[in-house]
């Protein structure tokens, strides 16, 4: 579904590469960890993804196409494949819950009745039926990424990109909102990326991690593997640091 080839990037005016000769291959349905620092390069890998960044040297292809050779007809389309939801929910505060999922239905010239159905079945599954007409600062952290996810998917994305998507929640409400990511992953066939610097939510959620030192890969494998005792060296050491 997602593939990178010797991805490089550097962004102009700084002297070190944010991600060096990263290559990776994330399967059709597939819920896929990447884990690193601050700094380690995570956010700039996804956005390289969703084609927000070009690399600098390198290839990203989703479902077998080079995404850099895009129109931007086709680049449009790309992007209703891919949803992304965020660390702080990047959720419109003038908005309600229902309106901010409605969002990308009225971008794509939805019509009225079927927009307002296709909302309502958004927000049900994701338990917030009740809260439709609540505004972002009338939510709880936990209920707002709800509303994010349910805006992601609003356009049927086959993938979906998190980025440190569960870093602002305290541990009960990321365990359920990890559990509602796994259950779409499974109804839906989703393929997931999730960023993040926390191990217990790749061990959660994960079936294979990378693990990304200051732009590097330093090991792919799965959940298990990589967390087991034989772990390369520097993954080791940067699983401890991220314990600490
Ligand atoms: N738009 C940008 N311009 C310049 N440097 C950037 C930009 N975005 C990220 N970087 C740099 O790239 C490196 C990786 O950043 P990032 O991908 O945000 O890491 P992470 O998400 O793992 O914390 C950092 O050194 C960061 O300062
Ligand atoms: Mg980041």
């Amino acid at each position: 579904m997602i593939r990178l080839v010797d991805v490089g990037k550097r962004f102009a005016g700084t002297g070190t590469a944010a991600l060096d000769g990263v290559s990776l291959e994330i399967a059709a349905g597939e819920v896929f960890g990447v884990i690193g620092q601050s700094g380690a390069g995570k956010s700039t890998l996804i956005r390289l993804i969703n084609a927000l960044e070009r690399p600098s040297s390198g290839r990203v292809e989703v479902d077998g196409v080079d995404v850099a050779s895009l129109s931007a007809t086709n680049l449009r389309a790309l992007r209703r494949r891919i949803g992304m939801i965020f660390q702080n929910f990047g959720l419109l505060s003038s908005r309600t819950a229902a309106g901010n999922v409605s969002f990308p239905l009225e971008l794509i010239g939805m019509p009225g009745e079927e927009r307002a159905a296709k909302v309502a079945a958004l927000l049900a599954r994701v338990g917030l039926t009740d809260h439709a007409t609540k505004y972002p600062a009338q939510l709880s952290g936990g209920q707002k990424q709800r509303v994010g996810i349910a805006r992601a998917l609003a356009t049927d994305p086959r993938i979906l990109l998190c980025d440190e998507a569960t870093s602002a929640l305290d541990p009960e409400t990321t365990r359920s909102v990890l559990a509602l990511l796994r259950d779409l992953n499974r109804e839906r066939g989703l393929t997931i990326v999730l960023i993040t610097h926390e191990m217990a939510v790749v061990r959660a959620i994960c079936d294979r991690v990378t693990v990304l030192d200051a732009g590097v890969v330093v090991e792919t494998g799965t959940v298990a593997d990589v967390f087991a005792g034989g772990a390369h060296p520097a993954t080791r050491r940067m699983l401890a640091a991220l314990a600490a």
